[in-house]
């Protein structure tokens, strides 16, 4: 070995230990300092039962799900990271907080951002926050008005969605309701109509909210934007649109509602035989005649223009009123503030969440790498104690020594063959991009069994099976697809 190998090994080594060591931050090291109207890091252990903390308990006996503060479940990525917990299965959860001044959206707009990890398995679970005008902390309820309401709501097949609904500043249709209305915030609530979709695995995800004061909203998972609009009145359920269809007008009578009739040209061929062939049928074409009838347009006598979206006011406090059928459900790092502090916030979300992620992550991918290697290793030993008792067996039957020894060796060849493809695509990068939709796919495969399972019976036994052989199926193809990649790489 020369002095120029030493020097590689001696390099390589250092590089390895430096690049292995996992320095995994305290969350209190991880930011610098932020200058929002609210932040609740939940960073230390607090008993949420003592009056001292903000937060409040709702005494309405409805609500008997328990909350607690605690350190996050493995894999946490940061060390004793604590959050906001959900801790009761099958049961409604009531916590909220009041401002301490109120926070007005008016003039520079609002975001509310928070992160949100399902620790385990949740079948169903409403995970939202409520941004709430005046209420009372200590009896709060699904009964008090909001004024947004925005974040996951997940039920198997039933919902799968991060929902946002706001108060619609309604003014001009009723003017002088709206003057004692206006106190209480009760506008009439809107829904944005196609919600984004939430993250399903067990690791955490920041869901953020951001309305501008000129009315345009975005929504963003994970810091990446998945749904914006360049103001607040479309794409909302319960909004009056303004050019509605005339009820009064009706489809006349000898309108032509045929797309396609008989070609009026077409004779029948000469040499058709009725007997053999059947009726003879002209072709169709299209009706030159024909118009698809709409109904006229009228201005909708409902609609005003002082639509004005999102009814601006003052928001006194937060809550979070959640049914939920799993437990464990954690909140954390939650924030209010003004849109004008777009950057803070993705400074902060990088320096948090991001860092969070990352290294839960990548704890996940090294469980996930531990648990193959033990598999391989069984396989080893498995394999091993197979050869010995074939050697043995070869030794007391001398004749079929040779055969036996091709069979082995093509054996041999097509195991290693296999292994070499497969392995190698494995441990790729490319494991990365793909991880979260198979948990994702594999949460929503549970969700479709359990309910399966619930509903028992034996006609579900033949649709298990199809399941199953459609779920073979995908396999098969993923692992085509795995296939492909290894080789690009090559
Ligand atoms: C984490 O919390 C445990 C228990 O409270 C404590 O013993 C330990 O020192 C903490 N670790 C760090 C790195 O703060
Ligand atoms: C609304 O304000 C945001 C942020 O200032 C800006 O990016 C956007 O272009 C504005 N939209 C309109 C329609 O003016
Ligand atoms: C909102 O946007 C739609 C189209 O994107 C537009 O037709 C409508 O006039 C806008 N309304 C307001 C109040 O800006
Ligand atoms: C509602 O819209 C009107 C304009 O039509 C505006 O004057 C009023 O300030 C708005 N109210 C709120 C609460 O945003
Ligand atoms: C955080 O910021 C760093 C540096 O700007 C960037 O490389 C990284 O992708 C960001 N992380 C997230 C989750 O946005």
């Amino acid at each position: 070995m020369n002095f120029e190998d030493i020097i590689l090994i001696l390099f390589f080594t250092i590089f390895l230990t430096v690049s292995t060591t996992n320095e995994i931050p305290d969350e209190a090291e991880t930011k610098t300092e932020f200058d929002f109207f609210l932040l609740d890091e939940f960073n230390k252990k607090q008993d949420l039962k003592t009056d001292k903390y903000e937060w409040t308990i709702t005494k309405d006996p409805r609500y008997r799900g328990k909350w607690t503060i605690e350190n996050s479940k493995n894999p946490s990525g940061v060390i004793n990271d604590t959050g906001l917990v959900m801790k009761t299965e099958a049961a409604l959860h009531g916590i909220s907080k009041e401002f301490q001044t109120p926070f007005d959206p008016t003039s520079k707009g609002l975001i509310i951002q928070y992160e949100l990890r399902y620790q385990e398995f949740v079948s169903c679970a409403g995970s939202y926050i409520k941004l709430l005008s005046q209420f009372d902390s200590q009896h709060f309820s699904r009964d008090n008005d909001y004024l947004i309401m925005f974040g996951p709501d997940w039920c198997g097949k039933q919902s799968n969605a991060v929902r946002f609904i706001y108060g619609l500043n309604d003014s001009g249709n009723d003017k002088e309701a709206t003057a004692t209305e206006s106190k209480s915030g009760s506008e009439k609530l809107v829904q944005l109509e196609d919600p984004p979709e939430m993250k399903l695995d067990d690791l955490s995800h920041l869901y953020t909210l951001v309305i501008f004061p000129n009315q345009s909203w975005e929504i963003w998972v994970d810091l990446e934007t998945v749904k914006q609009g360049s103001n607040l009145t479309k794409g909302f359920n319960g909004i009056e649109q303004k050019w509605i269809n005339d009820p009064d007008d009706f489809e006349p009578e000898d309108w032509d509602e045929n797309e396609y009739i008989e070609d009026p040209n077409a004779k029948t061929p000469q040499l058709w035989d009725t007997e053999q062939d059947g009726e003879w049928e002209a072709p169709r074409i299209e009706n030159p005649d024909w118009e698809e009838w709409q109904p006229r347009k009228i201005l909708n006598p409902n609609w005003n223009e002082n639509q004005n979206g999102f009814a601006f006011q003052p928001i006194h406090g937060m809550g979070l009123e959640l049914w939920s059928m799993g437990k464990n459900i954690m909140f954390d790092n939650i924030l209010v503030t003004s849109a004008d502090k777009i950057n803070e916030v993705k400074l902060f979300a990088n320096q948090t969440w991001g860092i969070k992620y990352h290294l839960q992550f990548q704890e996940q991918e090294r469980k996930r790498l531990e648990e193959e290697n033990k598999l391989w290793n069984r396989f080893i030993s498995f394999s091993l104690s197979q050869a010995a008792k074939f050697t043995e067996f070869i030794n007391d039957h001398p004749k079929i020594m040779i055969p036996a020894a091709a069979v082995f060796l093509i054996l041999i060849f097509v195991v290693s063959f296999k292994i070499i493809f497969f392995s190698s695509s494995k441990t790729d990068s490319n494991a990365n991009s793909n991880t979260n939709e198979s948990q994702d796919k594999k949460n929503i495969k549970k969700v479709e069994g359990e309910e399966k399972e619930k509903g028992g019976g034996k006609e579900n036994e033949s649709e298990k099976e199809k399941e199953k052989e459609k779920e073979k199926e995908e396999e098969e193809e993923e692992e085509e697809v795995i296939e492909v990649n290894s080789n690009k790489n090559d």
